[in-house]
């Protein structure tokens, strides 16, 4: 079968660092949503590599509790990176060791070099940094030095429309020996929004030295293809594409293994994930919590579906039980 200029389906195999990578699916980094419990649910769905929310090194470095969650991984989740950030390469190198020091169920070490949120980038972390290139190489330099782990950067295309500047920053981290490089298509002040421009990223694969992997509006099968296709990257990142959609993950991940389209989730299957990725939020983090979190996702599983209006407006507005959900579930009957 041939799309386009790839030739499919075929087998596949890439590197992060000594990592073997045999698909060309990602979960994308996303805080408040990617924590464990999700990236185990998402995993069966066929993701090759999965990310963790971004992780302070601050908050390692003064032993701040919640920030210790975000470093809890199961096995099944692997490959897994443990993403930091931090402008500092001293104190991401000693967040790196107490990352080390609480577990080896991990994979590499990825730097954000993309988050936009003024938090973040006012300490000179996140896409700052692309406004300091040679700092965010210094960070990946002293991380090599430090530890045995594949490290790995997130980046943005620049921090605005009149500095887009990612040829340059790439540059500099081949040359700190980074072991993968993975793009989001927008700049630092587009946030999420807008169309993501990969026409700046054509062929960009043929120009680096280490494996590309892009991010960027990936909410059909069809985006994922566009994205590889244009840009020739070796794996594609499903972000907001995956919440509420999980079978996204399976459609990508079935079609590069073995040619093959599958359908999207009929609404007993959506019922039923719904479900699932509730059990495993619970299971991680109490019931109270994982209810909480999941009215901003659960919603999401019925987009689309007919009359799901008042079904949504349910679940993002009263659910705080597991009992409520499978209720208000078995109700809706379009
Ligand atoms: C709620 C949310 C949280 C995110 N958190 C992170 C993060 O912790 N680290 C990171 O590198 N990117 C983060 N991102 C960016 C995504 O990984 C991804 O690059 C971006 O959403 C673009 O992909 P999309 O348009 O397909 O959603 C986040 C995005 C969203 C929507």
């Amino acid at each position: 079968m041939n799309k386009g200029g790839l030739n499919l389906p075929f087998s596949y195999m890439w590197k992060i660092g000594d990592i073997e990578i045999n698909g060309k699916v990602i979960l994308a980094p996303m805080a408040g949503f990617t924590s464990t419990g999700y990236r185990t649910f998402m995993k069966k769905f066929g993701v090759d590599v999965s990310y963790s929310e971004m992780v302070s090194d601050m908050g390692l470095i003064y032993g701040n509790e919640e920030t210790l969650t975000y470093l809890r991984s199961t096995k099944e989740e692997r490959p897994l990176g443990i993403q930091l950030f931090g402008s500092d390469p001293e104190n991401i190198v000693k967040a790196a060791k107490i990352v080390e020091d609480v577990t080896n169920n991990f994979d590499f070490f990825d730097i954000n070099a993309g988050c936009p949120v003024n938090k973040v980038t006012k300490s000179g972390a996140g896409s700052s940094l692309l406004r300091n290139p040679t700092v965010l190489a210094d960070i990946v330099k002293a991380l090599k030095q430090n530890t045995k782990k594949p490290v790995t950067v997130k980046i943005r295309l620049g921090w605005d429309n009149s500095h887009i500047n990612f040829m340059e920053v790439i540059k500099l981290l081949e040359e700190a020996k980074v072991d993968a490089i993975a793009i989001h298509a927008r700049t630092t002040k587009e946030l999420y929004s807008g169309t993501p421009h990969y026409d700046l990223l054509k062929d960009l694969q043929s120009k680096m030295s280490v494996p590309l992997i892009i991010s960027g509006n990936i909410f059909t099968f069809d985006d994922a293809i566009n994205a590889l296709e244009v840009t020739g990257a070796k794996a594609v990142m499903v972000a907001r594409g995956s919440l509420g959609n999980p079978i996204l993950i399976k459609q990508i991940h079935t079609y590069f293994e073995t040619g093959e389209r599958i359908p999207n989730a009929s609404l007993d299957e959506q019922k039923e994930y719904c479900l699932e990725l509730a059990r495993h939020l619970i299971n991680e983090k109490g019931e109270d919590t994982a209810m909480r979190i999941y009215r901003s996702i659960a919603p999401k599983f019925f987009a689309g579906f007919k009359d799901s209006k008042p079904l949504r407006c349910k679940l993002a507005q009263n659910m705080s039980t597991y009992q409520y959900l499978e209720d208000t579930l078995k109700e809706y009957n379009p």
